[in-house]
């Protein structure tokens, strides 16, 4: 039972559940392709709060919210002020007399959680300093797409252990597909020797790690909040740029996974970025599909199929 909770991070799901919102998701995603309506939350209003900047997440939000029959307000948080202008616990009982759900992109992910300890509705993290779940979700439906099956398949993540990486790892352990991070010392995703948590492998040397992988996938090296770490990650993260090179290690049929926005000549040669395997589309587009069923199925009232 989905309905009432917060989407705030992987580990509080079980495999059921993530399969029950992939399910969802597929649904949904063929119903909006034969343009097939699907009201699902018909005058329901969701609140969206957005601390750093975005593109995919607040339009893909937006569209979906307006596909499932409800109302979107997204409010910059120069206009809310979330800790400055008021304290996060009484934004966050205040929003929830309104609207049926919100969705936050914090700097930190200590107050989404403060938020969502508050709030009496629906809680859904759009992104955080620890987290990214939603990419997840979008991410492993587009593996699914791609190679028609998660089990046994090898993830590998090149780059900074960061947010979409955590999530990343976390939600293909839940799915059984293998994993492996490389990235220089230093920067391996939190917890990453925890079992349980976000147990990965980790093998320092990209070319080796992306022995044989069905998947690569890089982020940015300075997420947004570590701008002014940027000079020395250039440094730190020159080998790790993922070109021919470390394609040529893969699978042939590998696909190249990127969440977005890139840094071209960075974490990824242009060439690679535009290759007939980058699927990095894709993945932003499903951001919409698995979202909507995030919502369908967290958000009370919503109409169940
Ligand atoms: N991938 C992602 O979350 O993109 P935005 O930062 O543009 O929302
Ligand atoms: N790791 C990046 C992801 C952006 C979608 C950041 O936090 O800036």
């Amino acid at each position: 039972m989905l309905q009432g909770r917060n989407f705030l991070s992987i580990e509080e799901f079980t495999s059921d559940e993530i399969n029950q919102i992939f399910a969802l998701a597929i649904k949904l995603k063929d119903l909006t392709k034969r343009e097939i309506k699907h009201r699902l939350l018909e005058g329901k209003t969701i609140a969206m709060i957005f601390q750093k900047p975005s593109n995919r997440t607040r339009l893909s939000f937006e569209v979906g919210i307006s596909q499932l029959g409800a109302s979107a307000i997204t409010v910059r948080n120069d206009e809310i002020q979330m800790g400055g202008r008021e304290p996060i616990q009484d934004v966050a009982r205040t929003i929830s007399r309104y609207v049926d759900g919100v969705v936050i992109r914090a700097n930190s992910h200590k107050d989404i959680e403060q938020f969502a300890k508050f709030a009496s509705v629906p809680v859904i993290n759009g992104l955080s300093d620890e987290s990214h779940p939603c990419q997840a979700m979008a991410d492993l439906l587009t593996i699914y797409e791609h190679k028609k099956a998660l089990r046994g398949k090898k993830l590998v993540y090149i780059g900074d252990g960061n947010n979409v990486c955590y999530s990343l790892v976390q939600l293909a352990n839940i799915l059984g597909l293998k994993t492996v991070v490389s990235c220089p010392k230093g920067y391996e995703p939190l917890n990453w020797n925890v079992e349980g948590i976000c147990k990965t492998e980790i093998v320092y040397d990209p070319i080796e790690a992306a022995h044989e992988a069905d998947v690569i996938y890089t982020d940015v090296w300075t997420s947004m909040g570590q701008e002014e770490e940027r000079e020395k990650r250039l440094r730190e993260f020159s080998n790790y740029t993922i070109d021919n090179k470390i394609m040529k290690s893969a699978k042939t049929d590998a696909i190249f996974m990127h969440c977005l926005p890139a840094h071209r000549g960075e974490e990824v040669s242009g060439e690679v970025f535009e290759s007939g395997q980058s699927v990095v589309f894709d993945q932003a587009e499903n951001r919409l599909h698995a979202q909507k069923a995030i919502l369908a199925l967290v958000i009370e009232g919503a109409i169940v199929f």
